[in-house]
């Protein structure tokens, strides 16, 4: 494994059984120690395959992903342990309060005791649920249930965290202080952040680089600014648009 990488992607592919074409096509990619990283792409591109294949859900058709020296392929129990993954489909007990559905999760991930309750109510606070931690998640709006679905990957403090579509159905300003407590976790704590999303413009703010992909292939990467510069635009729109040749939300 390279120097100063923490995720290296080689010629990873994934076809689907009974989809003709390719989810991922022959990806490569390299994740540093302590960035922030966007995988940027529209519906369908591959980012959730992609991602659910370097945690060890879905198997690849060929190709190999190592993290943090770890093999997919060999080395997943040593993987899922220093890794935290916030799924893109909520994956939460709606009759369970949020503090319990935090203190599961926290167990499934080896937490135990008084270690893990003092965990759960610092995080609670920390994203606003004192007043509503013990009342069932089938109660809460869309947003407060992204914000446990995200405590949930960062409870075990992981060093390589992996969302994604963190802020889908939030609104802008949920969306801004979960981008910033992120971006806190990043600096604090040196970890590492990969996510995916649809929101170009924050992206452009929080991410150190990004990669736009689409159809299973990455199409342009670098920091926000260098790809945006380089391509004469005013925003990672405009670089968007001149790889795809469409908007994002067409
Ligand atoms: N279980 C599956 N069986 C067959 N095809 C699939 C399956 N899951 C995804 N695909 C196909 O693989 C491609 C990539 O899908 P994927 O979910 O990875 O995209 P995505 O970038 O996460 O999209 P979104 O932004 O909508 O979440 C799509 O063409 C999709 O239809
Ligand atoms: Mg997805």
């Amino acid at each position: 494994m390279k120097a100063d990488c923490c995720i290296q992607i080689s010629n990873l592919s994934k076809k689907y059984s009974g989809n003709d074409s390719f989810a991922l096509k022959e990806m490569n990619l390299d994740i540093f120690n302590g960035e922030i990283f966007g995988l940027l792409g529209p519906n369908g591109a591959g980012k959730t395959t992609f991602f659910s294949i370097i945690c060890g859900l879905l198997q690849a058709s060929s190709g190999n992903a190592e993290i943090a020296g770890y093999s997919i392929s060999k080395n997943l129990e040593s993987i899922k342990k220093i890794i935290g993954v916030v799924p893109q489909d909520i994956a939460l007990y709606p009759t369970l309060s949020g503090r319990d559905n935090l203190l599961f999760i926290g167990r499934m991930y080896g937490l135990k005791g008084n270690v893990l309750k003092e965990r759960v109510q610092e995080c609670l606070s920390k994203f606003g649920f004192d007043k509503n931690s013990d009342e069932p998640v089938k109660n809460y709006s869309g947003g407060m249930k992204r914000r446990i679905n995200l405590i949930g990957g960062i409870l075990h403090e992981p060093s390589i965290l992996l969302l994604d579509e963190p802020t889908v159905g939030m609104d802008v300003q949920t969306r801004t202080s979960m981008m910033e407590y992120l971006k806190e976790l990043n600096v604090n704590k040196k970890m590492t952040i990969l996510y995916t999303s649809h929101y170009l413009e924050q992206a452009e703010l929080f991410c150190d680089r990004v990669a736009i992909m689409d159809q299973g292939k990455i199409l342009c990467l670098g920091s926000p600014l260098d790809l945006i510069r380089q391509e004469n635009g005013t925003d990672l729109e405009d670089v968007f648009l001149k790889f795809t040749g469409r908007k994002i939300r067409d």
